[in-house]
């Protein structure tokens, strides 16, 4: 079972969730001709599944700077849209081959492999086609930044750079300071973005992101530890997918470098340092206080 004890936080992710599969429904309508498979195949990906932690950063950041909801939510399903497709590309056979993810059989086994890589494709262009609508922002230069902040942290500098390194860790033995940086890539980067981008709707200057920076680097790499030892030692039916994975393919991770209880203790440092880089905010930034917290305390 997965659980979330933190009050605010089970109100906070649970709302986001409702906000964000709401939007993923009006905007993806199935139509009435031959593309239907697609939408269909996209809509089983982002609808009612995942934790959203992304959406809930873009939102809660951009909440400390009074920014319309309605636009924190559309950049969360930017962002939601890119991690979504990255998740299902992920689970392709020709990376890490997997069969379950939310507690369902993946895209590829509900529908097959060549909609699923196009349904990847178009949830990619999705996320760029809401980020650069005047619905968002109407602001040009604020869309234009969000869209170029979300494409840096997907692409070769971002993610898809880091997805690159995951595989490369299969058959490398990767020392701490390269698994690291692969993680900040893979995991990190978005994560990041979705600071960011609560930051940029909230039209904070540049000087003032640093302490957001790095509540959002520490939190990324924290998050990422913890992917790694729940695969290493979490429970499946709470996390809605394969576990062990990692370990059967001698894949380098902070687990296996440290070991279970280091990498834990790491985490754990690494949220309080998150924690500590709010320093200079009241109550109006509990939410990614108990966000940081729930990072190394989930079991999902
Ligand atoms: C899983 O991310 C993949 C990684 C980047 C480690 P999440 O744990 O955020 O995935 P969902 O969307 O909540 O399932
Ligand atoms: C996937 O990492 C990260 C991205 C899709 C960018 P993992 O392969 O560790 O994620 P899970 O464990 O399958 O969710
Ligand atoms: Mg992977
Ligand atoms: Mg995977
Ligand atoms: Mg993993």
């Amino acid at each position: 079972m997965a659980v979330v004890t933190d009050t605010l936080l089970a109100d906070g992710l649970k709302r986001i969730q409702r906000e964000i599969d709401a939007a993923f429904d009006s905007m993806l309508p199935l139509p009435a001709d031959p593309r239907s498979r697609l939408i269909e195949a996209m809509r089983y990906a982002t609808i009612g599944g995942g934790k959203r932690v992304r959406p809930l950063l873009v939102a809660s950041v951009a909440e400390l700077y009074g920014v319309d909801r309605q636009a924190a939510i559309r950049a969360g399903v930017a962002i939601e849209s890119v991690h979504v497709y990255s998740l299902i590309h992920d689970d392709l056979p020709c990376m890490d081959n997997d069969a379950m993810r939310h507690g369902k059989p993946t895209l590829h086994i509900a529908f097959d492999e060549a909609t699923a890589v196009l349904a990847g494709d178009a949830l990619q262009c999705f996320a760029f086609e809401v980020l650069g609508d005047v619905a968002t922002s109407g602001d040009p230069f604020t869309r234009i930044e969000l869209v170029t902040t979300l494409a840096v942290a997907s692409g070769h500098n971002g993610m898809a750079g880091g997805q690159m390194m995951d595989m490369a860790a299969e058959n490398s033995s990767f020392d701490l300071p390269t698994v690291t940086r692969l993680q900040q890539l893979k995991t990190g980067a978005l994560l990041g973005a979705a600071v960011e981008m609560g930051a940029i709707l909230g039209k904070v200057p540049v000087e003032g992101r640093k302490h957001l920076r790095a509540y959002a680097r520490d939190i990324g790499l924290a998050f990422q530890i913890v992917d790694d030892l729940l695969d290493h030692e979490g429970d499946e039916e709470a996390a809605g997918k394969a576990l062990r994975k990692d370990a059967e393919k001698g894949k380098e991770t902070f687990v296996s470098l440290l070991g279970a209880d280091r990498a834990r203790e790491q985490a754990r440092l690494l949220i309080d340092q998150a924690i500590g880089s709010l320093a200079g905010h009241g109550a109006e930034a509990d939410m990614l206080r108990a966000l940081a917290r729930f990072i190394v305390e989930r079991n999902f």
